[in-house]
């Protein structure tokens, strides 16, 4: 793929070339910047926020006004990756026109470049207006984490005959009603491999197997920032968590022992007029 923005086009293109796509979840313009420089085709704004960032046991609670506020932050940090924001729980399950306002909030105010929306045939009708309003739609199936309840816990999913078969037919669903892509989540491999070969659009994989046509992991679980979280389905790719931890008691040693800041990290020259100096670093893009 380019260095162009990526679009819904660019990724149908990318499936039809054999192509993976990547896709990694972002929530501020920090992490935005680094894996869209890293090369990252999407960054989700994923309700995943809400246990990673939020500290909550599930994604239940997040609310569209924090995800537009993720949204804004995370737009602001990528020049080539496509937003993709995620419609919180009940933002979209009560009527079509409240998924419409809701949907077009992220768009308009988060300044996403498309949306994401968990469940599959009981949406079509949802995701046909929002396609027909301009909106993109990638829907989400298997392991949905909005129906925890329902599900009774975080399961994977079509493990029987008939609940592969739903599985498929609410990936057709998706795709007639217009949906540009669609995150597999929690099945079996053989499932998430039939779904990719029985629509034209893209599939995103997470815990389904290699058989999608990309992956998505949620950026936190990859890097090891929680060192007590390693599910089958997550290859961790650094131990950020135990770096964060070590570099940040150096730091604490370092003040305690009178050892930070050294004269070369202090202002001492009296009487010179005050230059202007970066602050802080900021994760937006330049
Ligand atoms: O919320 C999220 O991060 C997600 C991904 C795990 C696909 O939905």
């Amino acid at each position: 793929m380019s260095g162009q923005r990526v679009t819904i086009h660019t990724l149908r293109a990318a499936k039809g070339r054999n192509e993976r796509i990547t896709m990694l979840t972002a929530y501020d313009a920090t992490f935005a910047r680094l894996l869209d420089e890293a090369g990252a085709d999407i960054l989700l704004v994923g309700d995943s926020l809400g246990m990673v960032v939020q500290g909550h046991d599930t994604t239940l609670p997040v609310t569209l006004d924090e995800m537009i506020y993720h949204c804004k932050a995370v737009a602001r940090g990528a020049r080539r990756a496509q937003i993709v924001g995620d419609m919180p729980f009940m933002t979209y399950q009560e009527s079509v026109e409240v998924g419409v306002r809701n949907a077009g909030r992220l768009i308009k105010e988060g300044g996403c470049h498309a949306v994401k929306l968990e469940g599959g045939a009981q949406h079509a009708e949802l995701v046909a207006r929002l396609v027909a309003s301009g909106i993109p739609v990638m829907g989400h199936i298997g392991l949905t984490p909005q129906s925890f309840h329902q599900m009774g816990g975080f399961r994977v999913q079509g493990k029987d005959a008939a609940g592969a078969a739903r599985l498929v037919a609410d990936a057709e669903a998706l795709e007639a009603a217009g949906a540009y892509a669609i995150v597999l989540e929690g099945m079996p491999t053989e499932v998430a491999a039939e779904i990719t070969s029985s629509i034209s659009i893209p599939t995103i994989g997470i815990g389904a197997g290699a058989g999608c046509d990309g992956q998505v992991l949620v950026v936190y679980d990859l890097l090891g920032m929680d060192e007590r979280f390693k599910p089958k389905f997550v290859r961790r790719y650094a131990d950020v968590g135990a770096t964060i931890k070590d570099a940040c008691a150096r730091f604490i040693d370092d003040v305690r022992a009178g050892a930070f800041p050294s004269a070369a990290e202090s202002f001492s020259t009296i009487g010179e007029p005050a230059k202007p100096m970066s602050l802080y670093s900021s994760g937006a893009a330049k």
